[in-house]
């Protein structure tokens, strides 16, 4: 899902400084071994943007924007006044649902239980709604076909100017194109749940939210799952509850093909999260993280020291390291299906999904595995490419991050295979590489020098309780 960077928290400072003090003396040691980021990490998470626009709709059957009239102007400024700091906002979690209480979801304040199970009455196909929710007036659904090139670059532009933002509106995504069709299109995939919210009359694209079909595993079941994903309102329709609408269409939309429940991941805190994980980040590049404000020089940390103590070898480093091929399909497909498992909450993947997901695909997503002297293919890591736009910068526009995916290490400890993760994604001119504190990651953030950052990515389902999930019981990565 999301990315951006924002302020890190008081606490995030703290344990940052106190990194500072332990890189410093490791570095003076000539040792950078498991020494922690000496920089302020600004994080890259799912979260609404900070500005949001409130002055009204489109006038036109194209969506040109009015002009704002003083009275607006003066609207929009006691909107932002009243508004507390985002970070606050984001993490409340006493206030109304107004949505969200209405939904198949545990409210707020109700107790973790023990049981698993649907919250919803089991319905059948013939007692979902036939037809769609109404809009309000002015808009109509559309079914958007991400083959047909105009449309996709519709799509590319509404995320690209609307999708998620830091707090600070210095980062905001930037799937690319290929990424899109990449992850809208997975095995199975229903065009149906490509649902997009139109100006009337086939005009501009301003509202987009999709669904992909995915097997989950939750503790003892297996479901038949909708991955809720790009939920996006045009900056100039916010705060009009289109987004509710949007869920509610989409939702009917998955139950009429007889899936009954969903998962979803969200910088913001909504009834109610099954898990709280954290993202890290390991800086590539030090010097353009610093110079856009992604993070910033670690006190009495010179340029130069930094810039050494982020540096990796040109290869990697274990023996038989190679690019994932197409022969490869039916053993990472053993070794990741079988290494899932170990988690409470994961995909259960067929062959074709792992083929769809895994096989490199240049500038969207990269598999590398290791194979050992026999020609067997024993360890697999892989990350995918989602950069953010840098708002206003004279010099960078384009920050390129990496987010870890799917790694098995089965003859080498993860550490060894993610550092040649880093490695890989280094030599393909990554900025940052993000990881979640989720799965096994935790064995080897601070040691390869990932700095924590200042958020959460909640994970979500929906029309379904169970116990809460420990970020290290995760096993499911959202795009
Ligand atoms: C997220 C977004 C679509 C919400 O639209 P909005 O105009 O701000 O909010 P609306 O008035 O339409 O709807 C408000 C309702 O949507 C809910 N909502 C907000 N963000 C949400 C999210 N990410 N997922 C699910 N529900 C969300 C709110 O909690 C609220 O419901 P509640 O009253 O029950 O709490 C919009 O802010 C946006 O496009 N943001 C940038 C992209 C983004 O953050 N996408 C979500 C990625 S996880």
């Amino acid at each position: 899902m999301a990315e951006a960077a924002k302020s890190p928290s008081k606490e995030d400072r703290d344990e940052d400084e106190e990194a500072e003090d332990e890189e410093e003396d490791e570095n003076e040691n000539e040792n950078e071994e498991g020494a922690q980021t000496g920089e302020k990490k600004k994080k890259q998470k799912k979260k609404p943007a900070k500005t949001e626009g409130t002055a009204g709709y489109p006038s036109t059957a194209n969506g040109e924007e009015e002009k704002e009239d003083p009275d607006q102007q003066q609207h929009l400024l006691q909107m932002l006044r009243k508004r507390g700091p985002c970070e606050e906002s984001r993490r409340q979690t006493a206030r109304e649902h107004l949505f969200w209480d209405t939904q198949p979801v545990p409210s707020m304040g109700s107790e973790y239980g023990q049981d698993s199970g649907p919250l919803d009455e089991l319905r059948t196909v013939d007692d979902v709604r036939a037809e769609p929710y109404p809009l309000p007036d002015k808009f109509e659904w559309c079914t958007c076909n991400v083959d047909d090139d105009k449309e996709i670059d519709e799509i590319y532009t509404l995320l690209t100017e609307n999708y998620v933002e830091d707090d600070d509106s210095m980062f905001r995504f930037d799937y690319s194109i290929h990424f899109l069709r990449w992850a809208l299109k997975p095995p199975e995939f229903l065009r149906s749940w490509h649902l997009g919210v139109r100006v009337q009359g086939g005009g501009k694209l301003v509202g987009f939210i999709t669904g992909i079909p995915a097997k989950i595993r939750v503790f003892e079941k297996s479901i038949q799952m909708a991955e809720i994903n790009f939920l996006c309102v045009h900056k100039r329709l916010r705060s009009k509850r289109l987004a509710p609408v949007l869920i509610k269409e989409i939702t009917r939309r998955v139950n009429r093909e007889n899936v009954w429940q969903a998962v979803y991941t969200a910088g913001v805190v909504l009834p109610r999260p099954i898990s709280e994980c954290r993202y890290w980040h390991r800086s590539l590049n030090p010097k353009k993280l610093i110079e856009v404000g992604f993070s910033h020089l670690g006190a009495r940390m010179t340029m130069a020291r930094t810039i050494k103590l982020y540096k990796v070898p040109d290869m990697p480093q274990l023996p038989g390291m190679r690019e994932m091929k197409k022969e490869d399909v039916p053993r990472v497909h053993g070794l990741v299906l079988n290494y899932l498992r170990k988690f409470t909450l994961h995909p259960e993947f067929t062959p074709e999904e792992v083929e769809h997901w895994m096989l490199p695909r240049p500038g969207v997503v990269y598999c590398y595995v290791r194979e050992n002297e026999k020609g067997e293919v024993t360890d697999v890591c892989s990350f995918y490419s989602l950069p953010s736009s840098i708002l206003g910068h004279a010099k960078h526009n384009t920050l390129k991050a990496a987010y870890s995916y799917w790694n098995v290490a089965s003859t080498v400890p993860l550490q060894d295979l993610m550092y040649d993760a880093l490695i890989l994604a280094k030599q393909q001119d990554f900025d940052v590489f993000n990881a979640l504190d989720i799965m096994e990651n935790e064995s080897f953030l601070k040691e390869l020098k990932f700095g924590i950052g200042d958020g959460y990515l909640q994970y979500y389902l929906y029309n379904w309780k169970c116990p809460r999930i420990e970020p290290r019981g995760i096993g499911l990565v959202l795009l």
